[in-house]
């Protein structure tokens, strides 16, 4: 059964990466005191970035069992690790090169192959990650982005991956502020299973995406960020003042 979206907003994006730290890291510990292990799926794009950074410095660096957590993407772009189009490379960078997480517990996409070459690869780690009898793991936890045009990871607007309901990953090409196009994904039935998503949404140029997601339409082909709905996950939407400022009333929590 579908727990409560639950919507936050927080004065700025200092304040997001706070909060969001917050979130990761009890979320860690929940994960690793029940199963040992925390696994995790990373966005991309800019929003996360003063997260990872956040979450490298007192007091989250010494609170997360970074030595039991395992990570993953939620998308990533079809370039080398070493470019700064990767999201690897920005998650490296930020977080990962300040942390002492086994590297054997970093699971990238790829991104140096054939779209095809990386969704087969990728397809194949997630199954190696996965509980027994699954082809993905549950995710602890994954942290979803949300463009202005309504899209989440690499799910666009009308995208046949909008609405994937049996491939855990797929290879889209996608034209958004100049990024780069060629995409691995994974689709909302494994984001879906995820035990906690985590939307990070900052800045005026989302709050016409985030009133639409969040509003009364249901239409997950316009507005992907739509198809996101846990089965027996929880829900957050943790966005900053400027992308909140559309939202109608104050029903949210
Ligand atoms: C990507 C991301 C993408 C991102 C949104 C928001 O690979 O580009 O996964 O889904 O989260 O585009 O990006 P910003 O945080 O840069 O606004």
């Amino acid at each position: 059964m579908n727990q409560p979206t639950e919507v936050r907003i927080v004065p700025d994006r200092a304040s997001l990466a706070e909060t969001g730290a917050e979130i990761f890291v009890a979320a860690a510990l929940q994960a690793v005191a029940a199963r040992g292990r925390f696994l995790v799926a990373l966005s991309g794009g800019s929003t996360p970035r003063d997260l990872f950074a956040r979450l490298t410095q007192p007091p989250f660096v010494t609170a997360v069992p970074w030595t039991a957590m395992h990570v993953f993407w939620g998308d990533e772009r079809l370039v080398p690790p070493s470019s700064s189009g990767s999201n690897y490379f920005h998650a490296r960078r930020q977080l990962l090169d300040h942390v002492p997480i086994p590297a054997t517990q970093v699971h990238r996409v790829r991104g140096e192959l054939t779209a095809v070459e990386a969704v087969a690869d990728y397809t194949r780690v997630l199954a190696t990650s996965a509980e027994a009898g699954r082809s993905w793991p549950r995710f602890d936890l994954a942290l979803m982005g949300l463009g202005a045009d309504g899209h989440t990871a690499s799910l666009f607007p009308g995208a046949p991956a909008v609405v994937e309901t049996e491939a855990p990953v797929k290879a889209v090409t996608a034209d958004y502020e100049g990024r780069p196009a060629q995409r691995v994904t994974l689709t909302p039935p494994v984001f879906n299973d995820g035990r906690e998503l985590l939307f990070l949404v900052a800045g005026a140029e989302k709050a016409a995406a985030l009133a639409a997601v969040l509003g009364d339409t249901d239409d997950a082909l316009s507005w992907p960020a739509q198809a996101i709905q846990p089965r027996a996950g929880k829900l957050i939407w943790l966005a900053d003042v400027e992308a909140a400022q559309l939202l109608q009333g104050t029903e949210w929590v």
